[in-house]
């Protein structure tokens, strides 16, 4: 190994980020060195790839509810600290290993990982790599695998969604919402009605595909959606809220419907009364996508070939909400943790959350040029960003003041939710 690593050609856009920092190849990661601590940025010294691995110049990297979960340790995996978070990653291909045939230097590619992608590198298994075609951008890839893997696997998967039928999905406009909403409409020829919590929300889902819409900080969710589809019911629900949204949504559905639990964003998890089950011929599922990877891997790969080929047919288009810098990686924890907590409109009326679509972190910022790529790690942080930046090697990283603990409990629920 140790001579194929000396041997092999360094890729210019690796060696021109490696060139500003000194001795040997370092590159910028997010480290979770405590938990529930904010993360912050340090250097690390690349390893080399196996045999079946592949490294990657990660470009854009998704940043997920999950993410959060696993940096306060209340996720069902618990990386060893510290630890660089991130599951879903696009880029392109630096390195490959001695046995790799499916990708090549220089591929663009989307990839799924295990907490290691929010970083400029990234090395996977050459299993979990998707090349993507020519005209999707890798900003837009990024979104791909967590949100378009959950809602292909939910409504196809889970609930064999039909053309025709009718589709209620939760937290409508979140990021996985919004991929509901997109494959249901594009792909399937269902007919979605958008369920969120602020008239905005419900105005983007709609301007996303949905055919009609309940802004359920309003009122009942059954009997808005009563209102619209009459007593007859839905054939599908997606829930991602839990507790009385998700009793709302089960009472929505019609003569065998599905509803699929994807999460419990609202803090509750409900109990299904199974004389509803009982009475309708209804069917209540589950899906957690991350699981497939392990248990079913043939159906986890299909989702995100699902997803790359229904963008290239042209069926679907993903939204991206907000990126950020790597230096503003706080800020988007900030975001998201924000977006789950206290503010939410069911908690706080008067004040409806903001942020709709994907959250991303960018690692292009710099230049297209890969001769203006290079950076200094001095010249990009500003006070004002309160990120620190350490050299992983002495794991001396010193954590900024606790995230907000209001949030805790929101996310407390959630993990034991999630288990
Ligand atoms: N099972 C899986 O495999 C899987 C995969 C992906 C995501 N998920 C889960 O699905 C849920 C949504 O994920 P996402 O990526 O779409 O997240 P997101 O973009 O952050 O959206 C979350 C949405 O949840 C809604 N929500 C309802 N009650 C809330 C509350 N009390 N606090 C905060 N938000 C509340 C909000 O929409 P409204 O304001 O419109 O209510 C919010 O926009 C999460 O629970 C996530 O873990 C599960």
């Amino acid at each position: 190994m140790a001579t194929h690593i000396c041997r092999r050609r360094f890729p210019r856009a690796w060696l021109c980020r490696g060139a500003m920092r000194g001795p040997g190849r370092h590159y910028r990661a997010a480290l979770c060195a405590e938990l529930k601590k904010p993360l912050v940025v340090g250097q690390v010294a690349p390893r080399p790839v196996l045999p079946h691995e592949v490294r990657v110049d990660v470009h854009f990297c998704g940043v997920n509810f999950g993410d959060i979960l696993v940096c306060r340790g209340q996720y069902q995996e618990k990386p060893h600290l510290p630890f660089t978070p991130g599951m879903e990653f696009s880029g392109t291909v630096l390195e490959t290993g001695t046995d790799v045939g499916t990708v090549k230097e220089g591929d663009r590619v989307i990839g799924v990982s295990h907490f290691n992608a929010m970083a400029e590198e990234c090395i996977t298994d050459q299993k979990t790599l998707w090349q993507i075609p020519e005209k999707l951008s890798l900003r837009e890839a990024a979104t791909l695998p967590v949100t378009y893997g959950t809602a292909i696997l939910a409504l196809e998967h889970r609930a064999h969604t039909k053309p025709g039928e009718t589709v209620l999905v939760t937290a409508a406009a979140g990021a996985t919402g919004l991929a509901v909403i997109d494959v249901a409409t594009n792909v399937l020829q269902a007919k979605v009605i958008a369920a969120a919590g602020s008239d905005e929300k419900c105005k983007l889902a709609m301007q996303r595909g949905a055919q009609l819409s309940v802004n359920y900080s309003r009122g009942s969710l059954k009997e808005a959606v009563q209102q619209l589809v009459g007593s007859g019911g839905v054939n599908v629900a997606i829930d991602m809220v839990g507790g009385d949204i998700f009793l709302e949504a089960l009472r929505s559905l019609a003569w065998e419907g599905r509803i699929v639990v994807l999460g419990f964003a609202g803090g509750n998890i409900a109990s299904v009364p199974a004389n509803l089950l009982l009475l309708k011929n209804i069917s209540a599922l589950g899906l957690y996508w991350g699981r497939y990877q392990l248990q079913n891997f043939p159906v986890f790969s299909k989702s995100l070939h699902s997803a790359l080929q229904y963008y290239h047919q042209g069926r679907i288009q993903p939204y991206v909400g907000k990126v950020f810098k790597l230096e503003e990686l706080t800020v988007s924890y900030d975001l998201l943790v924000e977006i789950s907590g206290e503010q939410h409109p069911a908690a706080c009326p008067s004040e409806a959350t903001t942020t709709s679509g994907s959250v991303m972190l960018s690692f292009m910022f710099y230049s297209a040029n890969p001769q203006e790529r290079c950076y200094s790690l001095s010249n990009k942080s500003s006070p004002q960003q309160q990120i620190q930046h350490v050299q992983i090697q002495t794991h001396h990283l010193s954590p900024k003041p606790d995230f907000p603990s209001v949030f805790l409990k929101v996310l407390s629920t959630f993990f034991l939710t999630q288990v």
